[in-house]
């Protein structure tokens, strides 16, 4: 358990615990338990490392944060993983590393042959994410085209559909998860230490990376599926939603760590 005694790189690489969380409809749903999570992480001080996982860009999530008044993270990752910021410094050697096997325009030109696909607005598109809306009871099926569309013409890409509704074409690089991987890489943060919360389908790749887990009550079928077929021990999925379901989870699996102080 925490020991105040710990030097700073112990505090970094043992006893500090990251908290890696997607907004819409995990932290953010329910005003009130959003605001009990804000005090308990403030009250466990340097203990906790907050990082914010959304879909959201960059200016849409600092929107949500002033009108939910949701704390400061240390980083943010945002557009799916297509984005870090840290102090609203956007991580330029992440941007790089997504270029790899990147074809965005011809990838585009593909993605537009399917009149299923609605686009989001310019404000959700960026360099290294294409979104559309996608509306259809065939949704499984026109992604499997897309997705052998894409590799038949020689890219790759990952396609990433939440929500029934948003669908994300992404650098092979990237996605939530990895774009934590690069952190974690960076701070030395063990995955016994991190703990990654979600509800929807562009959580997944938080989930795939190993660490500890919490799915939200709420949570949509696309990732309960997910759950179903290869989530482990280290995911808990609760009984609680939203941030009550991320409270409720931090205390399952960190007994007592979290009601320190
Ligand atoms: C957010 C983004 C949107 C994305 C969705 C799912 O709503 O604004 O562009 O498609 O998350 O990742
Ligand atoms: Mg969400």
């Amino acid at each position: 358990m925490h020991n105040r005694s710990s030097t700073a790189i112990e505090m970094n690489t043992q006893t500090k615990c990251y908290i890696v969380t997607d907004l819409d409809n995990t932290l953010v749903g329910n005003t009130i338990a959003t605001q009990e999570f804000n005090q308990k992480i403030l009250n466990c001080g340097d203990r906790v490392g907050l990082i914010y996982a959304t879909g959201r860009s960059y200016e849409s999530a600092k929107q949500l944060q002033t009108t939910e008044t949701l704390l400061e993270p240390q980083y943010w990752i945002t557009g799916v993983g297509s984005e870090i910021y840290q102090n609203g410094i956007l991580d330029s050697s992440w941007s790089e590393h997504l270029k790899a096997q990147w074809h965005r325009e011809k990838i585009h030109t593909i993605a537009a042959e399917f009149p299923e696909l609605l686009p989001q607005p310019n404000s959700s598109q960026n360099e290294f994410k294409i979104s559309f809306y996608l509306h259809d009871n065939n949704a499984k099926e026109i992604l499997s085209q897309l997705r052998d569309r894409i590799t038949t013409a020689g890219f790759a890409a990952q396609v990433i559909y939440s929500s029934n509704e948003d669908l994300d074409i992404l650098p092979v690089r990237c996605d939530k998860g990895l774009a934590l991987r690069h952190l974690m890489t960076a701070l030395k943060i063990n995955n016994a230490n991190t703990i990654v919360c979600g509800d929807s389908g562009n959580d997944i790749g938080l989930f795939k990376q190993d660490t500890l887990g919490i799915i939200v009550n709420n949570a949509q079928t696309e990732l309960l599926n997910w759950y179903k077929d290869r989530g482990g021990d280290m995911i808990y999925y609760a009984n609680n939603d939203h941030a009550a379901g991320i409270l409720e989870g931090l205390d399952r699996l960190k007994p007592g760590f979290f009601t320190l102080d």
